[in-house]
C-alpha cells in the first residue's frame, strides 16, 4: 500500500498463539511463539505508521493472556511497540470480555489462585 494513503486502521490480531486459526498457513500469526509474534507486531506497527495519513487513527483490539497461571501482559507489550514506532497514544478503552473458551472450566475450579481475565483493550493511536 502507498505511504500516507489510509484514513483509519482497525486491527484485531491473534492473541499470540492462545487460539490457533490454521494448521498450515505460513503467514498465520497465531502459529508463532510469543517472541516471534512480538517481532511481527513490530513490523506490523511500522507498516501501519507508514500507510496511515497524518491526523488519522489506528486502533488495535488486543488482550492480555495467561501462561502457567501468570499474566503475560500482551496488550501492554503491543501498546509499547506502537509507541516505540512513533505513534501517540490517544485512548485506552477497556472492553469487558466474558465467556472466553476456558472461563467455565476455571470459574468452577475451587483451587484457582488467580482472577479470570475479564477485559481487553482497544488502544487508539494517532501519528
Ligand atoms: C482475534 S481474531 C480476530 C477476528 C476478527 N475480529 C473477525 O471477526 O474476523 C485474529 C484473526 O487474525 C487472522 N490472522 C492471523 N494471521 C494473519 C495475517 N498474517 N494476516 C491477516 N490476518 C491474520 C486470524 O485468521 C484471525 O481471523
Amino acid at each position: 500500500m502507498p505511504d500516507n494513503s489510509v484514513d483509519f486502521i482497525f486491527a484485531h490480531p491473534p492473541y499470540a498463539n492462545i487460539i490457533k486459526y490454521s494448521k498450515d498457513i505460513k503467514e498465520d500469526l497465531s502459529r508463532l511463539e510469543l517472541e516471534e509474534f512480538l517481532d511481527q507486531m513490530n513490523l506490523f506497527s511500522k507498516e501501519c505508521f507508514r500507510i496511515l495519513k497524518e491526523d488519522k487513527y489506528c486502533a488495535v483490539l488486543i488482550g492480555d493472556i495467561r501462561k502457567n497461571k501468570n499474566v503475560f501482559p500482551l496488550g501492554f507489550y503491543i501498546m509499547n511497540i506502537f509507541i516505540q514506532t512513533g505513534f501517540t497514544l490517544k485512548e485506552i478503552i477497556i472492553k469487558e470480555q466474558h465467556n472466553c473458551k476456558r472461563t467455565s472450566y476455571w470459574s468452577q475450579n475451587v483451587n484457582r489462585d488467580f482472577y479470570l481475565l475479564a477485559h481487553e483493550y482497544i488502544f487508539v493511536f494517532k501519528i
